[in-house]
């Protein structure tokens, strides 16, 4: 894993965003996105919205697919996930509406959704550049600790912990989703690479775990050290675990960061 420190959180959206405009480059316009939802990236959707208004890339040929979908919401919802991607990727980002994906969380079978959604990912041919934020407990997307390490698109309960997080989002914790659709490990680690982005003290404990900690499904970020190309974006406050972050420093100062390979 490659671990950047970065001063504070819009240097993180800067240095993720470089990261990913560095994989369209590599790929082409037709790159395939792996978009996130939560605060946490919202500062690389930011800087990758001024690149794409300075006229320095250009996403309207790209495609994208989101993490995770609540089960049960509308996708008008202004919760959803399909309305959160709309808001903050698609529209800033100037995606094509029509190339962008996320679970039918409200699919009247929801097995055959998640089938679905990984066979749409199949016939895009995968995922070039990955983003993920991390939950407090260590889950990314929605894969909540116990996750088998190599699942794919399938129904999830979320944690009574992932539930409180969330509910700043909601009125009341009872009117946050009790279940969702999420890509699994599995599906994750396909991406030819992935940038996971952390700000502040309140993201320590996990992102020390994930990537210091062992590979656990008690921790299940922790799976990305399986991963060749897995970048981990942070702030000071969100880097203050990690035991080995002096070495991450002289790594990075000792290397200008190299774009990641995605061949
Ligand atoms: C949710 C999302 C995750 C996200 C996590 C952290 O659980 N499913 O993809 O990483 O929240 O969210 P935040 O970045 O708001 O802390």
């Amino acid at each position: 894993m490659e671990v950047v420190i970065c001063d504070d959180d819009r240097e993180v959206g800067h240095v993720a965003a470089a990261q990913i405009a560095h994989v369209v480059e590599d790929r082409g316009p037709s790159v395939v996105l792996g978009v996130a939802t939560g605060s946490s990236p919202m500062s690389t959707y930011a800087a990758l919205a001024e690149l794409v208004d300075a006229g320095r890339l250009d996403l309207s040929h790209a495609q994208a697919f989101a993490l995770d979908e609540y089960v049960g919401l509308p996708k008008g919802h202004p919760q959803s996930y399909h309305s959160f991607i709309q808001r903050h990727v698609v529209g800033p980002l100037h995606l094509n509406p029509h190339r962008v994906h996320v679970p039918d969380g409200t699919a009247s079978d929801l097995e055959q959704a998640c089938i679905d959604y990984e066979l749409a990912m199949a016939a895009a041919g995968g995922v070039d550049v990955q983003i993920l934020g991390v939950g407090s407990n260590g889950h990314i997307g929605f894969n909540e600790p116990s996750s088998s390490l190599s699942s794919r698109t399938r129904l999830k309960t979320l944690t009574r912990r992932t539930r409180e997080d969330n509910q700043r989002f909601f009125p009341t914790l009872d009117a946050v989703p009790t279940h969702c659709l999420t890509q699994g490990l599995g599906t994750i680690l396909d991406a030819r690479s992935v940038v996971l982005v952390a700000s502040g003290e309140h993201k320590a404990d996990a992102v020390a775990a994930i990537v210091e900690g062992p590979v656990t499904a008690r921790r299940p970020g922790s799976v990305l050290q399986f991963h060749r190309f897995a970048t981990i974006v942070v702030d000071e406050a969100a880097a203050s675990k990690l035991e080995l972050a002096d070495y991450y420093r002289q790594v990075s100062e000792a290397k200008p960061l190299v774009p990641t390979s995605t061949s």
